[in-house]
């Protein structure tokens, strides 16, 4: 008789309260509000005001929601959850302990533990990711204005306002993946939304399409930007080609004609200066000459 009472009494115990949360991580849009289902079985036809409800984060556990005495108790919360979370008290008696959160941030991500108490307790603890979507990429570039192939452009994509980090697939006009030379820098901002910048550095070719493809891990591809840059073979360096050539011959014409010149103006003072200097020795000759016949009455 004892024995049997026992073993109904320990049935009765047997039947614990079970809490059950999404087993998954839940993915959760920024900013937008959320559900986070808990449910707990076990319990039935239960007086509310033995019931207690716990929310806190699995980490920390530092209070997300708590009701207990039939009251919601805000003294220990969190405050980056003030006026951000409720229960459904309609939905307590019947085993719903889901918590509404609002306007969800970035860093709102991560573990939560749903406590439940009706006699007994248990818990159980679910993921949240959250998700935003990056705005359309964008593809800039910068170079003189005349690009010639051969030159090193560095191409710039930038997408911003989303998260997780994103990654970035450069390709090139036939769908080859670039992936050498290829640099990318997320920012965060104030509210952990990430600025994605990938740098890709190429050497031009004639006629070349980049394009730049975002992908968030969460959300997926997230759309792409591309650019077409037209190098053409230096054109101006052509005309300055024949504007050489034609100043070189006229140059060579110049120095030829002052050549000629010259060689005449040269040739004509050297006729001048033999022509005067026969005309001095001519002169000395003669004035020798006197001097001698000069002299000779002095010597006699
Ligand atoms: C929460 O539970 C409801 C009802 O079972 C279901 O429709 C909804 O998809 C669940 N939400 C999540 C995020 O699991
Ligand atoms: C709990 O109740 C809320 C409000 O009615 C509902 O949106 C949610 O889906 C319920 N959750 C479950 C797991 O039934
Ligand atoms: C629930 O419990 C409270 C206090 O223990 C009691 O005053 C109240 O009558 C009970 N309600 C029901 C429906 O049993
Ligand atoms: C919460 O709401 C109350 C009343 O609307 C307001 O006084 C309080 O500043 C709010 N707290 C936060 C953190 O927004
Ligand atoms: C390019 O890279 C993406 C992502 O890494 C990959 O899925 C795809 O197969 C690659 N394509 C080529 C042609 O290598
Ligand atoms: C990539 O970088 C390496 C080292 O800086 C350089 O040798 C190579 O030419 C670059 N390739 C392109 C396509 O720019
Ligand atoms: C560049 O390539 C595109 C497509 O391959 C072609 O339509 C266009 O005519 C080309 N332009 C030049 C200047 O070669």
């Amino acid at each position: 008789m004892l024995a049997l009472l026992l073993t109904a009494l320990l049935a009765v115990h047997s039947i614990a309260l079970e809490v059950h949360v999404p087993d998954f991580p839940v993915v959760v849009l920024y900013g937008t509000d959320t559900i986070l289902n808990c449910t707990f079985l076990g319990a039935k036809n239960f007086n509310l005001s033995e019931l207690s409800v716990f929310w806190q984060l699995a980490d920390t556990q530092r209070s997300v929601h708590a009701y207990f005495d039939k009251q919601d108790r805000f003294i220990d919360q969190d405050e980056r959850f003030a006026n951000r979370t409720s229960l459904f008290p309609a939905e307590l008696a019947s085993g719903n302990a889901s918590l509404l959160l609002r306007r969800v941030r970035v860093a709102d991500e991560g573990s939560y533990t749903c406590f439940v108490k009706v006699d007994t307790y248990s818990k159980d603890s679910m993921f949240m990711q959250v998700a935003a979507p990056y705005s359309k990429p964008s593809v800039t570039w910068e170079t003189d204005a005349n690009p010639k192939p051969g030159d090193v452009v560095a191409l710039t994509c930038v997408a911003y306002g989303g998260y997780p980090e994103a990654q970035v697939l450069w390709q090139d006009g036939s769908g080859q993946n670039l992936t050498e030379n290829v640099t990318v820098s997320p920012v965060a901002n104030e509210q952990g939304l990430f600025t994605i910048r990938s740098v890709l550095t190429v050497i031009l070719e004639p006629n070349s399409t980049y394009s730049c493809r975002l992908t968030n891990p969460l959300l997926g591809d997230e759309g792409h930007a591309s650019v077409t840059i037209t190098a053409q073979a230096p054109v101006f360096p052509q005309v300055a080609l024949w504007v050489t050539i034609g100043l070189a011959v006229c140059l060579l014409g110049l120095l030829i004609a002052l050549a000629a010149v010259c060689h005449r103006k040269i040739k004509e003072s050297c006729e001048e200066m033999r022509a005067e200097e026969e005309a001095k020795e001519l002169e000395e000759a003669k004035e020798l000459e006197e001097s001698k016949t000069a002299a000779t009455p002095l010597k006699s």
